[in-house]
């Protein structure tokens, strides 16, 4: 063998160890996780606070951020952080047309904030980073629930710190409330919340954010509602799980392990217009979706996470990993159920014509159109009322979603194609297709302010921190973007 042969050889030998010791820790065809973890704790419900009326006649909640610890993995004691606890915090109940009031406090040794994500409200009450509540502070908003039924959730959302305040574990549901005939809504029950987030643990069981995959912080132990390996005990024929990917960077496709079908009916913004019967559904982070499975008396299903499709090279992103999430355990005599409605809401449909305005929003390398995050900047000025598009699309080869606050869009096309079935209903945030054009339509609120901006970022948490968010004010007519203060950064 001449020598330059041989070099050939081992270089090409070295190739493909390398492929191989790359394709074995998932780089290629990620990592199947299933089957690793015992299903054996009850899921915890989150408890639900409908709130108190005061002699206003308004629904006040309480919220308190505070340290604690919990277990996460049964055995270990987790330093966290959570609302009005250890983890987690209550799902927050109200009805449209409720005049709410939280009473938020920091007992935490830095400044957070709380941000209602899916809320049309005034600006001022956004919770976003111009909302910050310092260490031993509180702060009061206030609005009137004004939309349709829907599970939304509230997270902090402090400058450059959401991955790490969410992460601790400072996130809880926020139920607007609508009884519709038909469908299962004892909560806890037949109508179950399911906050679902990947975290790392180290040996000694707390929380690292160790490794760089171009999305943020991947963990290899799913929690649901806070705990590793849970189960729940299903009583009823029929189980509708309210889902949140609550991850801050891990996008999951939820599924089941005997491939079996389930009925789709709620987006972000609410309900669908009919139940729509599927295999799998993808949530990215911050997204949520609404689901109702049929169980068969005395059977075990495990809700599982498959690899999501449409990505090249998404395995280093934990596109092609799979999970167990969690087991639902049916009793051997379940409650009859209804069939579901066929129709489930109406939705006012946006019509292109009516736009006044399309802004492209252009997401790569940590920033929208070629623009950081800045808090002192106001990135558009937007007519109260007024119908816009966006057209939004990831240029950078990698992962993102955007989420933009206050409004609930629509989706009227994707590189011109119709959306997804699972995409034709209220969003507020959406995982892009990469390199194609999302073409969201959306009709603002009445609630204006040009001195205080609300957010539209990437839900990526390490991406938004890092700067791929942009801000926006809602104004009058004849009024012009007015003047941040209070914040040199
Ligand atoms: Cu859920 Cu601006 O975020
Ligand atoms: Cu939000
Ligand atoms: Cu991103």
């Amino acid at each position: 063998m001449s020598a330059s042969v041989l070099r050939k050889a081992l270089i090409c030998s070295a190739v493909l160890a390398l492929l191989a010791v790359l394709s074995s820790c998932g780089v290629f065809t990620g990592i199947d996780y299933t089957g690793r973890v015992t299903f054996d704790r009850a899921l915890p419900i989150p408890p639900v606070q409908d709130g108190v009326i005061d002699e206003e006649g308004r629904r006040v909640f309480s919220l308190t951020a505070q340290e604690g610890a919990a277990e996460l993995r049964s055995g270990f004691q987790t330093q966290t952080w959570g609302f009005n606890g250890d983890h987690l915090g209550p799902t927050l109940r109200a009805q449209p047309g409720d005049h709410v009031r939280v009473n938020v406090t920091n007992r935490l040794g830095e400044a957070t904030s709380v941000h209602w994500h899916g809320m049309r409200l005034p600006a001022e009450m956004d919770g976003g980073p111009h909302q910050e509540v310092q260490p031993g502070g509180s702060w009061h908003p206030e609005w009137v629930i004004d939309q349709p039924a829907a599970t939304l959730w509230y997270h902090p959302h402090p400058h450059g710190a959401t991955e790490k305040h969410v992460y601790r574990g400072l996130a809880g549901l926020f139920l607007v409330d609508e009884a519709v005939p038909g469908l299962p809504s004892e909560y806890g029950v037949d109508d179950v919340p399911l906050i679902v987030q990947d975290k790392q643990l180290d040996g000694s069981g707390q929380l690292a954010t160790s490794g760089s995959a171009p999305v943020g912080t991947l963990g290899e132990t799913i929690l649901t509602n806070g705990v590793e390996g849970a189960f729940f005990d299903a009583t009823t024929e029929k189980v509708r799980l309210r889902l949140l990917n609550g991850s801050t960077a891990r996008i999951l496709t939820f599924a089941f392990d005997d491939e079996r079908e389930f009925a789709h009916i709620a987006t972000d913004g609410g309900l669908l217009e009919a139940p729509r019967v599927t295999g799998q559904l993808t949530l990215s982070p911050g997204e949520r979706a609404e689901v109702v499975v049929q169980l068969a008396p005395g059977e075990d299903v495990m809700l599982q996470s498959h690899p999501t499709p449409g990505f090249w090279l998404g395995a280093p992103s934990g596109l092609s990993d799979r999970f167990d999430i969690m087991q639902i355990r049916a009793a051997p005599e379940l409650q009859p159920a209804d069939d579901l409605p066929d129709e489930l809401a109406r939705i006012d449909w946006l019509r292109a014509d009516d736009a006044v305005t399309t802004r492209p929003m252009r997401l790569s390398n940590r920033s929208i159109n070629g623009k950081e995050m800045d808090m002192n900047r106001i990135d558009d000025v937007i007519l109260a009322g007024s119908t816009e598009i966006w057209t939004v699309s990831a240029a950078d080869g990698f992962p993102h979603n955007f989420h933009i606050h206050d409004v609930q869009f629509q989706v009227l096309d994707v590189d011109g194609a119709p959306p997804a079935p699972h995409l034709r209903g209220w969003k507020d945030t959406i995982l892009l297709e990469p390199q194609k054009e999302h073409r969201l339509i959306m009709r603002f609120g009445r609630h204006t302010n040009p001195d205080v901006p609300y957010m539209y970022h990437c839900h990526l948490l390490r991406h938004e921190d890092e700067g791929m968010m942009g801000q926006f004010v809602v104004v009058a007519p004849g009024q012009g973007a007015g003047h941040i203060d209070g914040h040199h950064h």
